[in-house]
């Protein structure tokens, strides 16, 4: 995926570049996780967090309970936090992310898990689930959407930033398609080009889906 766009950061680039490897994906967040915040907000101008925060407290009251999947060092709980969410509750395969998750404070529990399988969460419970910063080259595909849309309520939503160049290559339009097909989804919002990172020319899709 990485010569399908071109980054100059290097962290962006090894970011991309990753195969699918799990465990390797799990190593490489665990020795960033200290340094995370820093890097990617100041050194790269990230926007997913506050991206995704600002569509789901458009889209759903405060008092919501939100999950949010692939939670890392909390940037997103910080950003539901300020917007008055108190009920948050975050996934992460990595436990480095996860140990600086817990030191912001934003989050009712945490659990290390894959969100491309069963979560350790009950079944129709989250009014939303949102998902920054993972659906994306070298890390989760499409089939990171169905285990999230398991824990969410009928009616609720998944509200997640998807790196424009991955949309189509990973399959994520002709997924989501299915996912309507099937009555299980329903794609309500798709804003396209949304600057991702300022300080790089790399901009994500925000899509809400509804669970039917
Ligand atoms: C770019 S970071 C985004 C973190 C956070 N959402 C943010 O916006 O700052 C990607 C995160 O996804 C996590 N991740 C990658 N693959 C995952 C998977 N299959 N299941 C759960 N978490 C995963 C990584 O450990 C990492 O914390």
């Amino acid at each position: 995926m990485s010569e399908q766009f071109s980054v100059q950061h290097p962290i962006l680039k090894r970011m991309y570049s990753l195969d699918g490897d799990v465990e390797q994906r799990t190593g490489i967040y665990d020795d960033w996780a200290v340094s995370y915040d820093e890097d990617t907000i100041e050194g790269l101008g990230y926007l997913g967090p506050a991206l995704v925060a600002e569509r789901v407290a458009d889209i759903v009251p405060a008092r919501t309970p939100i999950l949010d999947a692939g939670c890392g060092t909390g940037l997103v709980g910080a950003e539901l936090a300020r917007r008055g969410f108190s009920t948050v509750d975050g996934v992460d395969l990595s436990q480095g992310m996860l140990d600086v998750a817990r030191g912001k404070g934003v989050y009712r529990r945490l659990e290390q898990a894959d969100i491309t399988r069963p979560l350790p969460f009950d079944p129709d419970s989250y009014g939303a689930v949102v998902c920054a910063g993972t659906f994306t080259a070298g890390h989760v595909g499409p089939e990171g959407i169905d285990p999230l849309l398991a824990v969410a309520r009928h009616g609720g939503h998944l509200v997640m930033t998807v790196l424009t160049p991955a949309w189509e290559r990973m399959g994520f339009h002709r997924h989501i398609e299915e996912l309507a097909r099937r009555e299980t989804a329903r794609l309500i919002e798709d804003r396209a080009d949304q600057t991702y990172h300022t300080q790089e020319p790399v901009t994500c899709r925000v899509v809400v889906l509804r669970k039917a």
